[in-house]
């Protein structure tokens, strides 16, 4: 079975880009493939963090793993921070990585624009994420577009250990959804829709009652036109609306324009904000009773222990060959 790893990052809200760009996948892919999904909590203290918000968003994230339909009897759902190999790997891939390498990274660049002062932290941000993905030799990375170039620097990296110190990691594939791998935000089409942006019109919350989709997708900006066809270049807003409501319901590109063939944005925009309603109240339903079972504890105590098992293996093993002493 091929192995897929995967995680997100507690800060904030989880957005419909989230669950459009990894998180539907994560569902997909756990029926035949050996899954690992992690809630990456190192990962976000690379920018402060108030401790309370931190401890909550993270039970939260596992909350929605749950409530969309991840499934711990088939795939391990864990904190990277209940497996110190990945902080320990991850020092190993920094001392592998280059400054330039990671200067280029284009999320470093954009979370350190007009910092007077940059955490060090988010500069070797990937070489956590490398770790991440290496220590379970993953074969799959499902993520949205604005991971891939963090998977194409694992790649190099699981490279340049294999030729230092002979054959050790799998070299990883990125897995992107076809439609919708990059959600794009509905106040600016411009930019990726992203849980981090102060307008919380520009995005549709995982958690957002349905009276608020209703008002955020018929608040979504278009152009003046008033035909849904899907053309990324010339008509941005309305081909990110229609990757939205494909991937909600299951519906082609091509049968949505044939559906609203001459009917102009309303009905377009009225039945999008239904499809979203009716993906997200199940969701939101089955989160509330997780979040109230207290199940969330014993699921992470299962999963941080098969992850365990693999990552430490790996670490021994990576360990070994750069010539550590072994305890
Ligand atoms: P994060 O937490 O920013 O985002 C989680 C996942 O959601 C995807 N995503 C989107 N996809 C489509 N459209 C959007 N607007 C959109 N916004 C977010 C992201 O691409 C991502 O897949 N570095 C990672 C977390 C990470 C990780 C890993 C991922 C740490 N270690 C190992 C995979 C494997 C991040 O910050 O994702």
């Amino acid at each position: 079975m091929k192995r897929v790893l995967s995680g997100i990052q507690p800060s904030g809200k989880m957005t419909l880009g989230n669950y459009i760009g990894a998180m539907k996948n994560f569902v997909e892919l756990q029926d035949d493939h050996r899954c690992y999904f992690m809630v990456v909590d190192m990962h976000a203290v690379t920018v402060p963090q108030e401790p309370e918000d931190l401890r909550e968003q993270t039970e939260m994230l596992v909350g929605l793993y749950l409530a969309l339909g991840l499934n711990p009897d088939r795939a391990s759902i864990f904190l990277q921070s209940h497996v110190p190999a990945h902080a320990e790997l991850g020092w190993l891939m920094t001392t592998l990585a280059y400054m330039g390498e990671l200067e280029r990274m284009t999320q470093f660049k954009d979370k350190s624009r007009g910092k007077e002062s940059i955490g060090a932290g988010l500069f070797v941000y990937p070489a956590l994420m490398a770790a991440d993905i290496l220590l379970y030799n993953a074969d799959l990375v499902p993520v949205g577009d604005d991971q891939k170039q963090h998977l194409e620097l694992t790649r190099d990296l699981a490279h340049r250990f294999n030729q230092r110190y002979g054959e050790t990691f799998r070299v990883p594939e990125v897995f992107t959804p076809e439609i919708g791998a990059r959600i794009m935000s509905l106040d600016d089409a411009s930019k990726k829709m992203s849980k981090s942006n102060p307008n919380p019109g520009s995005y549709i919350a995982l958690l957002d009652p349905p009276d608020t989709i209703r008002k955020k997708v018929s608040r979504a900006v278009t152009d003046s036109g008033r035909e849904v066809r899907f053309d990324t270049a010339n008509k941005p807003e309305v081909s990110n609306l229609m990757s939205i409501y494909a991937q909600c319901s299951g519906l082609s590109l091509q049968e949505i324009e044939a559906k609203y063939e001459g009917q102009g944005y309303g009905t377009f925009k009225k039945e999008l904000a239904e499809q979203i309603v009716s993906l997200l109240e199940p969701i939101q339903e089955r989160y509330h009773e997780v979040r109230s079972s207290g199940a969330i504890h014993d699921v992470l105590k299962k999963g941080a222990g098969e992850a365990a098992e693999i990552a430490n293996e790996t670490l021994r093993e990576v360990k070994q060959k750069m010539g550590f002493v072994l305890g």
